[in-house]
């Protein structure tokens, strides 16, 4: 081990936390008018937080959405059924059997809840498109309806001086595409890529910013091999490993459709979710270790994105199992991105090992503290390694936090208030690590909390709040919590409060 670096490294550490434990009532509010330039236009030393724990000057600060955890409005304009129609509507699938039928009805109200994005100061929402608003069977002839609402909505954050980053995939596939095989099916990469370029099409006059797809590893394993999120599947590793394939080629099928369909200077990235590997002790050979780890874990999805190949260890691993591939296949997938966007929930810690990889994952004790979601295990670290890693493998330029945030239980105090302190615990210890990375010349440019409201969590139905805004789904009434006032004081001072 090299004693300098290991004393530099120190020093930093020293240096955040003692940051961290410090308030000083400095705090200017920098509330700045929104800026609906793109942070890229930026110079690059406007990126650079300062030694305190300041954010960059233009850096993003956003929430996060998805079509149908918030929209509701499952039947009307003429909405086709998507898996989740099908899989929440399956006795015994979701939590007290809890659909997305009515959920938020963001559909009708997303006029209020752009008022509680102004009231936060927020200058970026990240939305999805329900892709049987535009398809309603998945391809053939496009809804105008269902166009119609996403215009109102765009135009609606804009003159709120909102920027719409706007996911086209966030999990809902159209039944009728699932009927003929889904993502199991190669045509399925193909409808997407149609779906995905003819939308963008109609939004890019106003949206400047698109992801493909949201965290494939999730609707990969989650849909297909636990069968916990639809289409509720168990496949072999034969066909999970075709499956996958399809979709990183559906991802890179679309980056190229919406670069053919929008203007230039539209910018397209994905909103991924890699394992953030973090070295259990932050000495050398660990961090090499989870930098080897970051790659590996991630050969499925954002290394292939990034590298065009599937790593030799993924594909001997798999053996007879490993997906068929073309050359022109790679290339597809590795289609240039102009940002890649990283959601991070949990850590996954990693140590230096003698195997063929170099490095093992260190299992969880079962004492390790995690939020309400048993899977939420506390890691604020992750925020850091993960972005570091995938910037220092990958040299991307623009990162974005496209998700972080966590379920709470959110009791209604006798004075009406919701005082989620866990909640504010876990976003300012993840937030101080996000700004350690940009300190460190990490280049995040943004970050997209989840979630503005409280939603449908999947297969958890209702009970895994994830909002910073309280709703109450029988009177649809919104009550922002105590980490809303956290998040609001954040964004208006630039820094960790
Ligand atoms: C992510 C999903 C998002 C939400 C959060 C809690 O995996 O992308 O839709 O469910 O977890």
């Amino acid at each position: 081990m090299n004693a300098n670096i290991s004393r530099r490294t120190l020093a930093k550490l020293l240096s955040a936390s003692a940051a961290a434990a410090s308030l000083p009532a400095l705090a200017r509010s920098q509330q700045r008018a929104v800026d609906s330039s793109t942070p890229h236009n930026a110079a690059p030393e406007d990126f650079t937080g300062s030694a305190a724990r300041t954010f960059p000057q233009c850096f993003v600060w956003g929430s996060a959405t998805a079509a149908y955890q918030v929209e509701g409005a499952a039947r009307e304009d003429g909405r086709g059924l998507s898996i989740w129609d099908t899989f929440s509507h399956t006795p015994g699938k979701t939590f007290e059997g809890a659909t997305g039928d009515v959920s938020d009805d963001f559909y009708h109200l997303y006029p209020k809840d752009i008022a509680l994005m102004q009231e936060l100061g927020l200058k970026a929402f990240r939305f999805s498109v329900s892709w049987t608003r535009i398809f309603p069977t998945g391809t053939g002839q496009p809804n105008q309806k269902g166009i119609d609402f996403y215009n109102r909505l765009v135009d609606a954050l804009l003159a709120a001086g909102i920027q719409p980053f706007c996911t086209l995939y966030h999990w809902d596939l159209p039944q009728p595409l699932q009927d003929r095989g889904g993502w199991e099916n190669r045509d399925t990469a193909k409808a997407f890529a149609d779906y995905a370029g003819f939308t963008a099409g109609k939004l890019a006059d106003r949206v400047h910013q698109f992801m493909t797809v949201n965290e494939m590893l999730t609707y990969v394993e989650q849909g297909n091999l636990t069968g916990k999120h639809a289409p509720g599947f168990h496949l072999d590793p034969k066909r999970l490993a075709q499956l996958a394939h399809y979709v990183v080629l559906g991802h890179g099928m679309a980056v190229q459709a919406i670069r053919a369909s929008t203007p230039p200077g539209t910018r397209v990235g994905l909103a991924d979710n890699p394992i953030p590997t973090c070295p259990v002790i932050e000495i050398p050979e660990h961090i090499e270790a989870a930098r080897k780890a970051m790659r590996e874990e991630n050969a499925r999805f954002l290394t292939v994105v990034e590298e065009g190949r599937y790593t030799d260890l993924y594909l001997k691993k798999l053996g007879a199992d490993a997906p068929k591939f073309t050359p022109e296949d790679l290339e597809i997938i590795s289609s240039p991105l102009d940002f890649v966007g990283i959601n991070i929930y949990q850590p996954t810690y990693v140590r230096a090992d003698q195997n063929e990889a170099g490095y093992s994952i260190v299992p969880m004790p079962d004492s390790y503290p995690h939020m309400l979601s048993p899977w939420l295990s506390i890691g604020p670290e992750a925020l850091y390694w993960g972005p570091k890693l995938a910037h220092d493998l990958w040299n991307i330029k623009d990162i974005y936090i496209t998700e972080n945030g966590t379920s709470s239980s959110d009791q209604i105090a006798p004075d009406g208030h919701i005082y989620d302190v866990d909640r504010v615990m876990f976003l300012r210890n993840y937030l101080s690590q996000l700004q350690r990375a940009i300190a460190d010349g990490c280049p995040i440019r943004g970050y997209f909390l989840w979630s503005l409201l409280d939603n449908f969590e999947w297969s958890e139905g209702y009970r895994g709040r994830f909002g910073i805004t309280y709703v109450d789904l029988k009177a649809e009434k919104r009550t922002p919590k105590l980490s809303a006032h956290f998040y609001k004081h954040v964004i208006a001072a630039n820094r960790v409060v």
